[in-house]
């Protein structure tokens, strides 16, 4: 009755989502955000197929955890679900929790058994959203657990533009992205005059009108979503909300309440340049909100005992047409993927699929990459199951020097035949499928080093970059680089930022240059612009986690190392990504690094798959293994 059917195997089919147990994750998202954001799926329906799923799972997602938090799945909360009182639900902040642990967990690994996590999670893939978005999505969860009380609409505001405003610019982004626009939300922000502000104020105006049209969901939990001044300017008190007493101090409230969200709304800017069809389905966003609104405000006194439906007539008036103006609009301008999954877990996860999908529709957008060149002894690289791959090798590439001296040549000259071993290694590890490769080119101590090697060296590091990313047709390889500008000669610093830009649509391997790195210098740096942003009060200390931190890292997105391998014999890791390598497998080779190739680096990966991990808990014994029972070579 709400929405036309949707052939929901064709959008799946059409968003590169192949694989059946992904489908039901996103079929879950779809499922909670037609029946909990009415607005919200409408607004999806205006979208092409990838945009669609992916606003199924954040939407979708937060709501389905929200409800997996509500429902009273153990003995811990005797009683309702809705609880009493307004007080914080032990129960539900725990089983909240323990989903997103879970789920912090599954990133690291890229990939989930839970439908709905794995659908999420291919989502932040596809569209490369950092895990700090996320944790915004948790923190409006966990403080809807704890009954969000405001003494004044300053904290009030102050608390959307935390919590709420980085979500939906977030969300935003994804359009604009898709629109061909910028992608980030402080580019969304810094594009228009003013626009931050204005930003801000009509998701406060979004986020007013829902707190007018869940005032009876709220109440029912003994929670007051408004702050206390803005009962006091009219003289309602708690006690009679809580008792849902409609006097005419409430409906003065709602009319205000309503002229002030209305303004909010009406001050919504639409970014100037734009994909006619975001466009459309962000007016609709707004106008449906507007028309939310309006059915509110209308019946003052029915919001204490119910939620206003959108008036059916309204509905369909504003979305007929803006269904039809969306389809001509793809239509002419036909949707740019621009974005694609930069990091699916394994080489024939679901997401393969999703990003053979992003070559067959974005191709004109990106320089064709060709695939690595064999190795010249004709060796292949091992067949290893998905599973037993490591996601992220880290190299201290060490013994240049000692090498060189070995044979009578200078310094500079282990440097640059160590710059041909990574090209070699960067070839393997495209060859075996390896998603993410580190490598340790010079730290922050090795400036201790005579002047002439530190030529020698700030030479050779960008020249084998170049070497890599500029010489003839690209491997599909995306660049990062870890590390301060601090010292670091103007050249260097270009060629690695310009490496990063140039690289940053491919999406085989992400080779990580760590250089001018040091592990401690990384963390001090993190923990400072933490420490800032606390005391500006835009993050919260006590909600400060694992992950919260993470996001202050040079590179936020690098994933937790599986394999930290260092040549040249020496058997410490000299300040190499200590946060990232706590769990690390540790592998020492005497060869020094001009003498490696990728022939190492996959017998590496080979003795890597034999390991058993374990993370502090029991070891995952094979059957086989238990009853053949263990061999000693
Ligand atoms: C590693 O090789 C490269 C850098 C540290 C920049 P070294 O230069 O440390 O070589 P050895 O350890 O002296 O042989
Ligand atoms: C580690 O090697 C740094 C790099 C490989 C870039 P070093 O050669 O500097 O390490 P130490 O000093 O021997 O520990
Ligand atoms: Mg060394």
């Amino acid at each position: 009755m709400r929405s036309p059917a949707v052939p929901a195997a064709r959008v799946y089919q059409r968003s590169g989502i192949h694989d059946v147990a992904l489908r039901r994750g996103y079929e879950a998202c779809r499922r909670a955000t037609r029946a909990t954001g009415e607005i919200e799926y409408a607004v999806s329906l205006l979208l092409p197929p990838p945009l669609r799923t992916a606003t199924w799972a954040l939407y979708g997602a937060v709501r389905a955890v929200d409800d997996l938090a509500d429902a009273s799945c153990g003995t811990e909360t005797p009683g309702s679900s809705s609880g009493s009182g307004g007080g914080t639900d032990p129960g539900r902040a725990g089983r909240l929790e323990a989903w997103i642990s879970g789920f912090d967990a599954d990133l690291r690994d890229g990939r989930s058994s839970d439908p709905v996590r794995q659908a999420l999670i291919h989502t932040m893939l596809t569209w490369n959203l950092p895990p700090g978005f996320l944790h915004t999505l948790f923190e409006e969860l966990r403080q809807d657990v704890q009954g969000r009380q405001f003494t004044t609409w300053q904290e009030w505001r102050h608390y959307n533009s935390l919590v709420n405003t980085p979500l939906v610019l977030r969300a935003g982004s994804l359009l604009l992205r898709a629109a061909g626009v910028s992608a980030e939300p402080e580019a969304i922000a810094a594009g228009v005059p003013g626009a931050a502000v204005a930003w801000q104020t009509a998701v406060d105006g979004l986020y007013l009108t829902d707190a007018l049209v869940d005032l009876s969901d709220d109440l029912a939990r003994g929670h007051v979503p408004l702050p206390q001044e803005a009962l006091d300017e009219v003289g309602v008190c708690q006690a009679d909300l809580l008792a849902r007493r409609a006097t005419p101090a409430f409906e003065e409230l709602v009319r205000r309440l309503a002229d002030r969200a209305r303004a909010w709304l009406d001050r919504t800017p639409l970014p100037p340049v734009m994909h006619p069809a975001v466009g459309v389905a962000l007016g609709a966003y707004t106008d449906l909100y507007r028309l939310r609104l309006k059915s509110a405000a209308d019946d003052p006194a029915a919001l204490l005992h119910r939620r206003p439906a959108l008036p059916r007539g309204a509905r369909l008036r504003l979305l007929l047409p803006a269904r039809a103006k969306a389809a001509l609009a793809w239509g002419l301008f036909p949707f740019p993927i621009r974005s694609c999954p930069p990091d699916p877990a394994s080489a024939d996860a679901p997401e393969a699929a999703g990003r053979a999908e992003e070559r067959r529709t974005g191709a004109a957008q990106r320089r064709p990459t060709v695939p690595p060149t064999p190795h010249p002894s004709g060796a292949r690289p091992p067949q290893l199951p998905a599973e037993a791959m490591p996601r992220h090798v880290a190299i201290v590439m060490d013994g240049n020097g000692r090498w060189a001296a070995a044979r009578g040549l200078p310094r500079s000259d282990g440097h640059r035949a160590g710059a041909d071993a990574l090209i070699d290694v960067v070839h393997g590890a495209l060859e075996i499928g390896l998603k993410h490769l580190t490598v340790y080119a010079f730290s922050t101590e090795n400036w201790k080093r005579p002047a002439d090697e530190l030529h020698a060296l700030m030479h050779e590091i960008p020249e084998g970059l170049r070497r890599l990313t500029d010489d003839g047709p690209p491997l599909d390889v995306r660049v990062r680089w870890a590390g301060v500008r601090s010292r670091l000669p103007a050249d260097v610093i270009e060629t690695l930022v310009e490496a990063e830009r140039t690289t940053r649509d491919r999406t085989a391997l992400t080779l990580t240059m760590c250089v001018n790195y040091g592990g401690r210098c990384e963390i001090t740096a993190a923990a400072a612009k933490l420490a800032q942003d606390a005391v500006a009060r835009r993050i919260d200390p006590g909600s400060v986690s694992e992950h919260a931190f993470a996001r202050y890292l040079h590179v936020p997105e690098l994933p937790d190392v599986d394999l930290l391998l260092r040549t040249g014999g020496d058997q410490r890791t000299s300040n190499f990504l200590p946060w990232q390598a706590t769990y690390a497998e540790l592998l020492f080779l005497d060869t020094p690094w001009p003498e490696v190739d990728r022939r190492d680096l996959w017998e590496a990966i080979e003795q890597y798959a034999r390991r058993s991990r374990r993370y502090g808990s029991l070891p995952r014994i094979p059957a086989q293994l238990s009853t053949t029972g263990p061999s000693k070579p």
